[in-house]
């Protein structure tokens, strides 16, 4: 009996922050203890250099969001953790893949249509600043996906078209060389938490209104103290589904929290109130998680390790995998 092999892949640009814990992180380690799947996590660090061409930021980076998944309790001996650029397969994959898949399925991915739309917009030549990194982006993810023959997908929205674009490019070297990739579905859970930003928009590091995930608890504080509110004074009642302080609070609380909260809004509790509660309930559930991750960015040897490890158990697969990949399209050895 083979269990369901499911896989995904976290791009390491930026810091994490409130809205990927609770949008993305804090989901899919809960998932990741389903002992009916294996799971396989990676850092797409090759993916970060479409985005991002200062090394430091992308060592740093990486470096941040492996210590934050760790901190918040990934379990890397049940869950395969790894880093992309520590399996030299995938990218190897990588080029294969490219010979076979079509220029035209890349021209419509929406990443680079995106690109090229805002281009034309602003009078630019349509290639300005374009890669091909960025053209070939879902190449690469489809050696990925491919690579360790994942049957399920767990995307966001805005990825569905690429993990269907790694299934098309299974699909067509399948036909052509033999049946050699397992066929990948994406799987969007519709009930994924989209987490307020401190503007009453979807947090997002673009908007730049995100709250850090692992910052002191000043800085927290200080975050939390500027979620935007409207001008009812202590006293006169607040509607709370018109409020980022209870969306947030919604996020981190229980049943009988949630209500609580909804009657002190009623009651009209006071901004400053109802924030340092925000606070201390978010605080509460970070804080011991912050003490691991301060502890792993003070000592990145242990992530490194963990990581290492993650790759050498995976590395049977993916040779293996390469191995049947190579023979089918001819590169044989001389006998
Ligand atoms: N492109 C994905 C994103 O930006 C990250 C990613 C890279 C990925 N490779 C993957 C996700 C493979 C799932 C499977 O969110």
């Amino acid at each position: 009996m083979s269990s369901t092999r499911v896989l995904t892949g976290i791009t390491t640009t930026g810091s994490p922050h409130l809205g990927n814990y609770v949008g993305a992180i804090r989901p899919a380690i809960a998932a990741s203890r389903d002992p009916s799947v294996d799971a396989y996590l990676f850092l797409a660090d090759y993916h970060a250099l479409i985005k991002n061409q200062n090394p430091d930021e992308v060592a740093q980076s990486s470096r941040e969001i492996a210590a934050t998944w760790l901190a918040l309790g990934l379990d890397p001996e049940n869950t395969y953790f790894y880093r992309q650029s520590d399996i030299p397969e995938i990218t190897e994959l990588s080029w294969v893949l490219t010979c076979s898949a079509a220029k035209g399925l890349m021209n419509r991915a929406h990443a680079y249509k995106a690109a090229l739309q805002a281009n034309e917009e602003s009078g630019e030549d349509p290639d300005f600043g374009i890669t091909m990194g960025l053209f070939s982006y879902p190449i690469l993810m489809a050696a990925d996906i491919l690579i360790f023959n994942a049957h399920q997908v767990p995307v966001g929205r805005d990825q569905i078209q690429h993990v269907e674009m790694a299934r098309d490019i299974a699909q067509r070297f399948n036909h052509h060389y033999g049946e050699t990739f397992t066929l990948p579905e994406a799987v969007v859970d519709d009930h994924v938490a989209v987490l307020q930003g401190l503007d009453g928009r979807k947090m997002s590091k673009s908007y730049g209104n995100t709250i850090p995930l692992f910052g002191t608890p000043k800085q927290l504080q200080k975050a939390i103290n500027k979620i935007k509110t409207n001008l009812l004074e202590p006293g006169e009642s607040k509607d709370p589904d018109d409020s980022t302080v209870f969306q947030v609070w919604c996020a981190f609380a229980d049943e009988a929290e949630r209500e609580q909260m909804r009657q002190a809004f009623a009651d009209g509790i006071a901004w400053g109130e109802a924030k340092k509660q925000l606070f201390e309930r978010v605080n509460d559930e970070l804080a011991p998680a912050r003490e691991i991750y301060d502890r792993l960015m003070s000592n990145t040897e242990e992530v490194e390790a963990t990581l290492k490890h993650g790759a050498e158990r995976l590395r049977p697969q993916s040779t293996a995998l390469l191995e049947k990949v190579r023979h089918a399209v001819g590169l044989r050895a001389y006998r």
